[in-house]
């Protein structure tokens, strides 16, 4: 059986969809790069808003078209299983497996990827028996307290930066999200064993960590908070640089923050999701933080780690939201300066507190000039933080090269997270280099090596 997986969302989910290659491997089924080859499709997904729905919908249905032309996965004779995992596996279990224009095959939620392999062996005898729709299709979409996989080691391409989850789960309810649904409670694994992953990680040339969680500063395991965690990984010799994500405000106590700035390993950037500016908003999406509390803490992360990077994620158009909330929003947008912000319309989810309890009722046309609106202001602020740059040597380390217009150009990243670009070729994938900036855009940088002479 040759299997083929396709990864939507967030990094967690890139990181489950190496859990699941390993997995499958070690029950001998072949992982293979082209979706015409294969006879079963895995599409890890993705239930943060519509579009991310909708998108595997599309590709359900074109995954079938392809295969009834001859062109897609499958034979002729046997048209391909289709399995998906993920967070829509968890939210819309009911949905996926009765819908009769999706006929999907078998569903696995994100703490049952040890199931996987009896899933599908279990499908292909339901394909073999009966092939009427009305078969029994198999599924497991429980969520665990425990499951952390820590005893599964991903099944990763080489390259400079490694996914590592060090938590799964989220226990913070914020009533516009259905990751606590769809991934159920917190968890962490114990430093020794992240340690140990991270050991391996450098023996296999990697040269970038980056600890991934729902909530990843709420990490605990038998008495080792994060600031322990980031500490003990950058134990490891041949790690050169440390990132972690998705971070919650609330979480940043002074000793993770003085760990963040004191460790050369730890980049100095800090992801402060603000989700919106007005208390009554916070409020009503029960983020625990007022916006005075968040500035305080902005300013604090700027006091405590000098020349920090920030980032941000904020949604517009959350229930009852007034022009006069989304003006606190930009009020705190512009009082921050963040170097970077992801901006999304607020999308109802299923079986979250906020389609219980409040109404969707900021119409799709103000939800679009409200995210216009703040992506102009951020545009500006960013190209402002990233030209205060110009003129600066960034140590880069090297994450990409070659691009449709030159193979000699270089991508990387500074330790604040800016992508930075150069024209220059020779170098390897992972070193460090020390770079000048020369440009800036909102979105990236422009350098040359630190020494060349600009004609
Ligand atoms: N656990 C992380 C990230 C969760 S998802 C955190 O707490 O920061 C990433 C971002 O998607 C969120 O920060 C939020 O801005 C956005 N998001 C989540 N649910 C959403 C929804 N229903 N509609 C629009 N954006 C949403
Ligand atoms: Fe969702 Fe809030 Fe948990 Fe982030 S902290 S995953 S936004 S519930
Ligand atoms: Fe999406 Fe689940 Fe990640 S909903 S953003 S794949 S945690």
């Amino acid at each position: 059986m040759k299997i083929f997986l396709e990864t939507y969302g967030c990094q967690m989910n890139s990181y489950d969809s190496e859990l699941v290659c390993s997995i499958l491997a070690k029950a001998n089924y072949a992982l293979v790069p082209k979706e015409e080859e294969a006879d079963v499709v895995l599409l890890n997904t993705c239930a943060i808003r519509e579009h991310a729905h909708q998108k595997v919908y599309n590709r359900i249905h074109e995954i079938k078209r392809a295969h009834k032309r001859g062109q897609g996965p499958g034979t002729r004779d046997q048209k391909p299983l289709i399995g998906i995992l993920g967070c829509m596996a968890t939210n819309l279990r009911t949905d996926l497996l009765e819908n009769r224009r999706l006929d999907i095959d078998f569903i696995a939620g994100p703490d049952s990827y040890k199931r996987l392999p009896a899933l599908i062996e279990q499908a292909m005898q339901t394909e073999i028996r009966d092939t009427r729709y009305e078969i029994r299709k198999p599924f497991d979409v429980t969520l665990s307290e425990f499951e952390t996989y820590s005893d599964v080691y991903p099944r990763r391409e080489r390259g400079v930066n490694a996914w590592l989850a060090v938590m799964r789960g989220c226990n913070n309810f914020c009533t516009f999200c259905v990751v606590p649904y769809t991934r159920g409670r917190e968890r962490s694994r114990s430093v020794e064993n992240v340690v140990e992953e991270t050991r391996r990680l450098a023996g296999e040339g990697f040269k970038q960590v980056t600890l991934l969680g729902q909530n990843v500063n709420s990490y605990f395991c038998e008495g080792a908070d994060f600031a322990d965690l980031l500490d003990a990984v950058s134990g490891v010799e041949a790690i050169e640089r440390i990132r972690f994500t998705s971070p919650h405000p609330k979480d940043f106590q002074d000793k993770l923050l003085t760990v963040v700035a004191r460790n050369p390993k730890v980049c100095k950037h800090i992801h402060l999701p603000l989700q919106s500016g007005s208390n009554r908003i916070l409020e009503l999406m029960d983020r625990t933080y007022t916006r005075e509390e968040f500035l305080g803490l902005a300013a604090k992360v700027r006091r405590l780690i000098p020349g920090v990077a920030l980032s941000t994620d904020v949604i517009v158009g959350f229930c009852s939201e007034t022009d006069a909330d989304f003006e606190a929003t930009l009020d705190v947008m512009e009082q921050v300066g963040f170097d970077s912000a992801f901006t999304f319309k607020y999308s109802q989810r299923k079986g979250t507190i906020a389609e219980r309890k409040y109404k969707d009722d900021v119409p799709e046309a103000i939800k679009t000039e409200r995210i216009v609106r703040l992506n102009e202001l951020q545009k500006e602020i960013s190209l402002k933080k990233n030209r205060a740059h110009i003129g600066q040597t960034l140590e880069i380390l090297l994450e990409n090269k070659g691009s449709k217009h030159s193979p000699d150009v270089l991508y990387g990243r500074a330790d604040g997270n800016q992508l930075v670009t150069l024209d220059e070729g020779g170098h390897t994938l992972g070193d460090l280099l020390q770079v000048r900036i020369i440009d800036a855009s909102p979105n990236i940088l422009k350098g040359v090596l630190k020494g060349v002479a600009i004609s």
